[in-house]
This record gives structure tokens, C-alpha cells and sequence, in this order.
């Protein structure tokens, strides 16, 4: 049995995980905006993966009996500099996120509350390859920045991204 103020925190994990896909389609909608399709793909399947993590914590609240209070979703930032902007807010956001998960943990370990430690351990391996990626990325992009054709390359190679749902993931469905 889960304590209230756990409930209440994977409940406003849920909110949280709704507005990073609200917050990932906004900065698709910009690089749209700006004819940078790979780009948009990528925020695209950025924001799917996000409804998939809201969705994996949703479906925890019920298996352990608990129940889902949705909240508004805050609006996302539409306005960026540039791309190498859109990325920093990206990996704020995720250094964000993970602060989030830890603090979940922190209480679920406080509540010896098992299960949703070793469900907490998904997400803090997930933030890993998250704050990662986008790392990454920023790191190609301060070095394109002052070379369109760089640029529209790695704008190439985000186009081949494509969303895969977690495939041993079984807690989810
Ligand atoms: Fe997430
Ligand atoms: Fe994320």
C-alpha cells in the first residue's frame, strides 16, 4: 500500500511527464517553423517518449491501487534563439526531470515502499540516456553553429530517428 504523500508525488510525476511532452512538441512546432524537419522529427518522438514515462507511472498508480488525478498541464516556452537555445532548455529540463525522480526515490526509500523503488530504478537508468543525448547534441550543434551545411547534416541524421516503445517493458501496458 502506497502513503498518501507518495500518491500524491507520482501523481505530480504524471503532470510532470505530460508537460516535458507539451514542452518537447513546442520546440518541435519551432524548429518546424524554422524548416528544420529532422529536428521537429526528433522533438516529435521526444514528446511521444514522454507520454510513454506519464503513462508507465499511470498505470503503476493503479496496479498498486492507488488512483490518477489528472492536473492542467502548464504551458511550455514557443519562443527559442536558436537551435543550440532549444537544446540548453532541453537538457535543463532533463537535469530537471532527473531531480524529480531522485526526490521520488528519496520519499519511496523513506517509505520502504519496494515496488516503486525498482520502478524509480527505470527512470533514473532512463535519465541517464536522456541528459546524454541531449548532451550530445549540444555538443554538435556550438559546433555547427557557424556552418549551415553542418547544420542541415545534423538535421539529416535527427530525421532518421524513430520512437520504439521500450520493448521488454511489460509494467507499462
Ligand atoms: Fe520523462
Ligand atoms: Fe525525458
Amino acid at each position: 500500500m502506497i502513503q498518501d504523500n507518495l500518491m500524491k508525488a507520482l501523481n505530480d510525476q504524471i503532470n510532470y511527464e505530460f508537460y516535458s511532452s507539451y514542452s518537447y512538441l513546442a520546440m518541435a512546432a519551432y524548429a518546424q517553423s524554422e524548416d528544420l524537419d529532422g529536428f521537429a522529427n526528433f522533438f516529435r518522438i521526444q514528446a511521444q517518449e514522454e507520454l510513454f514515462h506519464a503513462m508507465k507511472f499511470y498505470d503503476y498508480v493503479y496496479q498498486k491501487n492507488g488512483d490518477v488525478t489528472l492536473q492542467s498541464i502548464d504551458k511550455p516556452q514557443l519562443k527559442f534563439e536558436n537551435m543550440v537555445d532549444v537544446f540548453e532548455k532541453g537538457y535543463e529540463h532533463e537535469q530537471e526531470v532527473t531531480r524529480r525522480i531522485y526526490n521520488l526515490a528519496d520519499i519511496a526509500a523513506e517509505e520502504k515502499e519496494h515496488s516503486t523503488i525498482s520502478l524509480l530504478k527505470w527512470f533514473i537508468d532512463e535519465q541517464v540516456e536522456e541528459e546524454d543525448n541531449f548532451n550530445k547534441i549540444i555538443k554538435k550543434l556550438r559546433r555547427a553553429q557557424s556552418n549551415p551545411a553542418a547544420l542541415y547534416m545534423l538535421d539529416e541524421e535527427l530525421a532518421q530517428r524513430v520512437y520504439v516503445a521500450p520493448a521488454a517493458d511489460t509494467s507499462a501496458q
